[in-house]
């Protein structure tokens, strides 16, 4: 699986977050600056993954070869995504590049902000964070994780969060299809509202959804 590095910006859109609350959990943060543009305005922002287990010139290494490498399956499938987002392909690989150098460069000055951990357990202790995020793991990786899986990560993402996980995107990587096991795994979790909202971002055809679970 690639670690990529997207921005705050592609955050933003992708989760439609309009403010911060005070503290934020970024799971998985892979290359993203996120938590070091999170941090820069005050949050109590951290990052988990298990990519952070890797010494530091490993995680370099592993964050710089996964730039190009995202691009080749925008390129494998390309009627499967629209750029008005972005504007053109050139623009994404700059907001990625910068993005991927911040996070090399927060990493290296802030350490504490990244702790290594992999769903379903994660290192934090009950309701730790008030918002939870989680772009480009669960559900886009639906044909590498199963069901089992994917309700043990939402049950997890929920125990960490105080009021709010917010998933996007809600379809498989590459082509986009849908996740057949998406509505069966959301009607099990317990003490939880679960809507599916639109956002202002869409890279993948029809990727314009995020799902967020609320505590009841
Ligand atoms: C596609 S990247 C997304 C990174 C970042 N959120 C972004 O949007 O650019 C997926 C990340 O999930 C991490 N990952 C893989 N298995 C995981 C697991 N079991 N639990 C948590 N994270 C995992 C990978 O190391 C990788 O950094």
């Amino acid at each position: 699986m690639l670690v990529t590095s997207r921005s705050y910006a592609e955050y933003e859109a992708m989760f439609d977050l309009k403010e911060l609350p005070e503290s934020v959990l970024d799971c998985s943060g892979g290359g993203s600056s996120f938590t070091a543009e999170a941090a820069a305005r005050g949050v109590d922002a951290i990052a988990v993954d298990p990519a952070y287990e890797l010494a530091p010139a490993e995680l370099v290494d592993t964050v710089r070869r996964s730039l190009p490498a995202g691009n080749g399956i925008v390129d494998e499938h390309q009627g499967s995504f629209v750029w008005h987002w972005y504007g053109e392909p050139a623009r994404r690989d700059e907001m990625r590049i910068d993005a991927a150098d911040r996070f090399l460069q927060d990493v290296t000055t802030s350490p504490e902000r990244y702790v290594p951990g992999s769903l379903p357990d994660l290192p934090f202790p009950d309701r730790r964070f008030e918002l939870v995020l989680c772009s480009h793991l669960l559900f886009t990786w639906a044909d590498t994780f199963d069901r089992v899986w994917h309700l043990a990560a939402l049950r997890e993402l929920v125990r960490v969060a105080d009021s709010e996980v917010r998933i996007f995107p809600l379809v498989i990587q590459g082509a986009g299809e849908s996740v057949p096991f998406l509505p069966d795994v959301l009607a099990e979790l317990d003490g939880v509202t679960c809507e599916i909202r639109k956002v202002p971002y869409e890279f993948q055809v029809g990727a314009d959804e995020m799902l967020v679970i609320t505590r009841t």
